[in-house]
């Protein structure tokens, strides 16, 4: 069990500054895993040192590789080849993280030996039968507890084959589950979505050397080549922006600064749905950066109005739904939220975390299967459970620089898996954010 913490955040002077957050946590885990199945020594720079993709690191330590840390956020990778990999003596602990699961899934299914996958009780309610099913298609054995959970057994020695799979989920870690167990099989797989999701695992693919042929919505590989090691510059996450972005947009009198934030299309539907609410977003410096788009985002004040979040939208802003909850409890008029009902399986069910919290602090909010109706008002102080997840716990922290007093968050000690160091930021940035005693 992890340590309690609770915090505590009143209402703050403007945010203003410059500020660089810290990097990617799904391009992090994928260098990881494809530094370490590379042939030669692969640099990572810019890596997230957060507890998810730390576990990542220690589990392919388990896995045979050494994987060094000379600096905080570098890691040299000494890649031990497609068919390199050994056996493990324990069960490999993936903490909180779904996405290192479920890649790791993807990974371990055409390997030689057995090998079990564990986590924390919030990962351990998570499903995990949208990868088992693609996998056993393509021949492997996984066995998970009762609904598909977790812990998985994966059973070694099975010979895949490639398969044309269309993804009845809009998921990024389903496809690279599929895209990862790909690489030892025979044939082709080629993954197919209706919503295109973020292509993180493509595009890095390509960069270690495999041939690979995608574009949104599709993408094809074969099995049997080999990944040659590469340096990888992991830009600073977006999801982990976000919770800027909507304070200094919120906080009257704000500007701020947020360095090299990491632009992929399929990750900023944020900034579109904040700027069609009003928000004051500029992108300055748009450049690249380890073949991914990067800008430095100026955030001003702005006052926000509810909208219909476009649909199409949603698997572009999945994990900033609940910051997106916040700036609608604060803008005029209503907001409607649909079509993502995958928020539900996050790691917690989102929906409900986020209206349990607003309610608490007078919103109106109306819950349906796969959304939510949001009543723009005025936010009271209060005491809120984030449930454990972080995102829930940051999101309650911009609440509170809008809110009319405090509001005590509960059990915020897992914002460690996405974003070392947030108070600290924050309260440089312009927050008013401290621990909290029970
Ligand atoms: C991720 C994909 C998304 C996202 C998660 C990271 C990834 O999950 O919510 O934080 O790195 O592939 P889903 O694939 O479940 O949508």
């Amino acid at each position: 069990m992890s340590e309690r913490v609770d915090w505590v955040s009143a209402p703050s002077a403007p945010i203003r500054g410059e500020i660089t957050v810290p990097g990617d946590k799904s391009i992090s885990h994928r260098a990881i895993m494809l530094a370490a199945l590379a042939d030669g020594t692969s640099r990572i720079d810019g890596f997230l040192e957060g507890e998810d993709t730390r576990a990542t690191a220690a589990v392919f330590r388990q896995l045979g590789v050494a994987i060094e840390a000379p600096a905080p956020s570098r890691r040299l990778v000494r890649g031990v080849g497609i068919d390199g990999l050994s056996a493990p003596s324990d069960a490999l602990d993936c903490g909180n993280a779904g996405t290192g699961m479920r890649l790791l899934a993807g990974v371990l299914a055409g390997q030689s030996f057995d090998s079990v996958l564990v986590g924390d009780a919030s990962l351990s309610r998570r499903p995990m039968r949208r990868v088992i099913e693609p996998l056993a298609q393509m021949g492997a054995t996984i066995d998970a507890e009762e609904g598909g959970l977790p812990p998985l057994r994966i059973r070694g020695g099975r010979a895949l084959r490639g398969i044309r799979y269309e993804s009845p989920v809009a998921s990024a870690q389903v496809k690279s589950a599929v895209l990862l167990a790909g690489l030892r099989a025979s044939g082709d797989t080629e993954v197919r979505e209706a919503h295109p999701t973020r292509d993180y695992t493509e595009r890095m693919l390509a960069a270690f050397g495999w041939p690979i042929d995608f574009a949104p919505g599709r993408v094809r590989l074969s099995g049997g080549h080999r990944l040659s090691a590469t340096d990888i510059e992991v830009p600073a996450d977006f999801s982990s922006a976000a919770f800027f972005i909507a304070a200094a947009t919120l906080v009257p009198g704000s500007e701020l600064v947020l360095h090299g934030v990491g632009l992929n299309p399929r990750r900023t539907g944020l900034i579109e749905v904040l700027r069609a609410m009003g928000a004051d977003i500029r992108e300055d410096a748009r450049r690249e950066r380890g073949g991914e788009v990067v800008a430095d985002l100026v955030v001003r004040h702005a006052r926000l109005r509810g909208i219909d979040v476009p649909i199409e939208h949603v698997p572009d802003m999945i994990d900033e739904f609940p910051i997106l909850f916040v700036a609608a409890a604060v803008a005029e008029g209503t907001t409607t939220i649909r079509g993502a009902a995958e928020l539900r399986v996050k790691e917690s069910d989102r929906i409900a975390t986020m209206a349990e919290g607003l309610r608490a602090l007078g919103i109106r909010v109306g819950e349906t299967s796969d959304g939510a109706v949001i009543e723009g008002g005025t936010l009271r102080g209060g005491r809120i459970d984030s449930h454990g997840d972080h995102r829930v716990a940051m999101s309650f922290a911009v609440a509170g620089l809008v809110a009319s007093d405090a509001i005590r968050i509960l059990d915020c000690a897992n914002v460690a898996t996405s974003f070392p160091g947030f108070v600290e930021l924050a309260n440089r940035a312009g927050f008013a954010l401290g621990g909290a005693r029970r």
